[in-house]
């Protein structure tokens, strides 16, 4: 089984994506359980750092059980950057998002933006190096509108970059376009530093095929509900067998995930509906249980619906 080494880090190379509304310490905490290698808050705008509501304060909190645990960011202006370098110390490396599509996000030229700037990126991981932050890595995806992943790789790795992520995707094209791996393999080659390849990872046969020419991979749409995947797959890359996902495994990790958000505060009523129903799955009637479940309004209303299976 491989390791990733990522400058003085050495993991499992299956990794949870960063995921706005989904990748909350409760969450993170039990994929971690399950078996994966670095975990990752959800992309979070400097500004909103600046900011510091609670909100932001919620997503930024992490138990150090999570470790190596990741922060994410974006950023459109170094001077904000630069303010709230302090508050990114803890956390054992700070990711820069150069991926992310959403007009929230490149209306003010960050995310996938950022990839038609590689010299401010490049001067922010200079600075975030300078500040004392020892880890610094990257989640892009091939390019903005245009491939320029192999270029972009090459200037971030000059410019002191502990490993790149790539989402072999442009920014203008939706999930329903397959992931690009030839173009991940092509930014593999080109640059150094560790590459982790994610796109289209869904189970154990098709992680251990980008793991073929990548150094690790990220898992984000797979993971949703179903944290048992980086138990299934990890098995898959020891054993070479392709376990059954367990619906009724799976309503047990629901439970527990319920009962860290009950531990940890983080009762946040919107994000349970937004993934539970993922979670319901494979069991007889689940279309219906889903539809039962999204008409839920309370935390306790929801453990207790849980509570039958
Ligand atoms: C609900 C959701 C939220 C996401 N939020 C983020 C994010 O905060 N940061 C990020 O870099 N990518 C984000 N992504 C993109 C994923 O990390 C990943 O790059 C993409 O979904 C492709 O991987 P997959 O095929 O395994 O889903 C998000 C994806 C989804 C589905």
């Amino acid at each position: 089984m491989k390791t990733l080494k990522i400058s003085t880090l050495k993991v499992n190379p299956i990794l949870l994506a960063p995921m706005v509304d989904v990748t909350d310490l409760p969450y993170r905490l039990l994929c971690k359980e399950q078996g994966a290698g670095i975990v990752y808050t959800e992309m979070l705008h400097v500004e909103a750092i600046k900011h510091g509501e609670k909100k932001v304060h919620d997503k930024m909190r992490f138990d150090d059980k999570e470790r190596p645990i990741g922060i994410q960011i974006t950023f459109s202006e170094l001077n904000t950057l630069k303010e709230i370098i302090p508050r990114l110390k803890d956390y054992d490396l700070v990711d820069i998002n150069c991926g992310c599509p959403s007009h929230l996000t490149i209306d003010h030229g960050s995310g996938v933006c950022l990839m038609n700037s590689p010299e401010k990126v490049a001067s922010a991981i200079k600075l975030l190096k300078k500040s004392g932050i020892k880890i610094v890595t990257l989640k892009i995806r091939l390019g903005f509108k245009k491939n320029n992943a192999v270029e972009f790789a090459k200037a971030v790795e000059k410019a002191g970059a502990d490993a790149i992520t790539v989402h072999g995707r442009l920014g203008n094209q939706g999930r329903s376009t397959p992931a690009d791996w030839k173009e991940i393999e092509k930014v593999k080659k080109a640059v150094k530093i560790p590459v982790i390849g994610n796109g289209d990872v869904v189970d154990g046969k098709n992680a251990e095929r980008l793991l073929e020419f990548c150094d690790g991979i990220m898992i984000a749409r797979g993971a949703i509900g179903d944290p048992g995947i980086f138990h299934r797959i990890n098995n898959y890359l020891k054993t070479k067998k392709e376990e059954k996902f367990d619906f009724v495994n799976n309503i047990k990790l629901f439970k527990k995930y319920l009962g860290y958000c009950e531990e940890y505060n983080l009762k946040d009523v919107n994000k349970i509906k937004y993934i539970g129903p993922d979670f319901i799955k494979g069991i007889k009637g689940a279309s219906k249980l889903r539809a039962e479940f999204t008409k839920l309004k309370t935390f306790e209303e929801i453990r207790h619906f849980i509570e039958q299976f």
